[in-house]
């Protein structure tokens, strides 16, 4: 078996680098048989199915498919339940339905699942009340409970976590491959949806749209039940690649191909906070043959962008990179085009994917941390229209959702208030969109997403 790694890079080469955002375990020995233990186990994902990812998102870098990332800023052992796990899958694909039909191209349908534990924090170290303990960094690490005994980085969680991440994604593969997916029910459910939406209106020509062209389909004998393309879909995972540890044991050279694969997750980014250009982590990414991330947000210049990516796709490689961007609502049209010229100066292939979450965070009067609806509408705006004006191409957006009805971000059709916030905060690191606000935004995006498909002639039809 070859092994056709990157130059000079092992899986533990990153251990020659600086890394931020690691805890300090002080049982060495624990964690060095933990990471032995997991060595041996199943991998969660094929590499087979890494490759099909980035050909598809190879679709999208030119504007033949736009990716759907969404899914929990955190996941946490306490919220580990089926429903929920149901519940943020079937909000991903009624927006996928919405979105498909708006952008007449393939939606690509990657979850912030089965694997996204692992939290960077602004500080090392927490104070209550003259009381200092190591901050939370995410289930995959320590509790979130302010107690010593809690907050201590455990190396035993990186088991629970990967025994969290194989049942989520065996759960989600059996619900996108049997039958749950089926596009009548989605739709279905969207149709609910609009009849119950304080601004239901809105929405409802566009919804009954998508009826139609499903009567329409089924009229000429594609019902359902007909062709397997109607119901099953392909779901892809993915989490922040931050606990280099955890990732390391995951990776594994694929037979097929002689390349490295990190198999905890189809595709894998890296935050804003560690993607220096002599990081620990950027040498761990640069090594493994995942479609990559890299979230870029106001401070990035388009020098060191272009740096990043020598390093991380060095062949140009389309689908490879996924630039998601997070400038916040009030500097995207400042902070984005520069970037966007300087890579299609260079010609480099990258998917333009919008994180409108996490530019957007304010704090409300009564303390919770939250984002207004209406910023995360803004973003998105400028977002397309900068890409309208460069002549570049929008090709994705990145949500951080929930299934449930949370009272996390403020306003959608639900108007949700300040005083409100607090009825359903259960998030346990940022304020996500609830079902209602995710599906909101897929129904508000549809004409720009129609738009900018429009720019690039991709066949969709004018309406007279
Ligand atoms: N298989 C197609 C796709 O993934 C159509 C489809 C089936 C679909 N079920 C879906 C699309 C659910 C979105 C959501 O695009
Ligand atoms: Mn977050």
């Amino acid at each position: 078996m070859t092994n056709r790694s990157a130059q000079g890079w092992m899986p533990e080469s990153w251990r020659n680098k600086p890394a931020k955002q690691q805890p300090v375990y002080d049982d060495l020995k624990s964690l060095s048989d933990i990471e032995k233990r997991l060595r041996e186990f199943p991998p969660l994902v094929f590499a087979g199915e890494a490759r099909n990812l980035k050909r598809q998102l190879a679709e999208a870098t030119v504007g033949r498919a736009f990716l759907l990332q969404g899914g929990d800023c955190a996941e946490s052992f306490a919220e580990f339940h089926p429903n929920n796990i149901r519940d943020t899958l079937r909000v991903i694909l009624q927006m996928a339905v919405v979105m498909t039909y708006a952008s007449s191209c393939p939606i690509i349908k990657v979850g912030r699942m089965a694997g996204q534990f692992a939290k960077p924090r602004s500080e090392p170290v927490e104070v209550r009340n003259g009381t200092e303990l190591p901050s939370y960094r995410g289930d995959i690490i320590n509790g979130m409970e302010f107690t010593s005994d809690t907050r201590k980085p455990d190396p035993n969680r990186i088991l629970q976590a990967y025994s969290q991440a194989a049942a989520t994604l065996n759960l989600l593969r059996a619900f996108t491959q049997g039958g749950y997916a089926d596009l009548h029910r989605v739709q279905g459910w969207n149709m609910g949806f609009v009849a119950g939406s304080p601004l239901g209106e809105r929405y409802q020509a566009l919804a009954d749209r998508i009826t139609e062209a499903l009567a329409f389909l089924a009229a000429i004998g594609f019902g359902e039940n007909s062709v397997p393309e109607l119901s099953q879909t392909d779901f892809y995972t993915s989490h922040e690649a931050l606990l280099l540890p955890y990732e390391q044991a995951m990776t594994r050279v694929d037979s097929t191909s002689g390349n490295y694969y990190d198999t905890s997750a189809h595709m894998l980014w890296v935050g804003d906070r560690t993607r220096d250009l002599d990081s620990a982590h950027i040498e761990f990414l640069r090594g493994i043959a995942n479609p990559l991330g890299l979230k870029a947000g106001p401070s990035l210049s388009p020098d060191t962008l272009l740096r990043l990516l020598d390093i991380l796709n060095p062949n140009n490689e389309p689908g490879r990179m996924t630039i998601i961007t997070r400038m916040g609502s009030d500097q995207v049209s400042d902070k984005l085009p520069p970037l966007l010229r300087a890579i299609e100066r260079e010609g480099r292939a990258v998917v333009w994917s919008c994180d409108p979450m996490h530019g957007n965070t304010i704090k409300s009067s009564n303390g919770y941390k939250t984002r207004p609806f209406d910023s995360i509408l803004a973003e998105i705006g400028g977002f397309f229209s900068a890409h309208e004006s460069e002549g570049t191409v929008a090709g994705g957006v990145h949500f951080e959702l929930t299934g449930q009805e949370v009272t996390e971000c403020l306003g959608g059709a639900q108007e949700i208030t300040e005083q409100a916030l607090s009825d359903r905060y259960h998030t346990h690191c940022d304020p996500r969109l609830n079902a209602s606000q995710s599906l909101e935004v897929a129904f508000l995006i549809s004409d720009s997403l129609r738009r900018s498909r429009h720019g690039l002639g991709l066949g969709v039809a004018k309406a007279s």
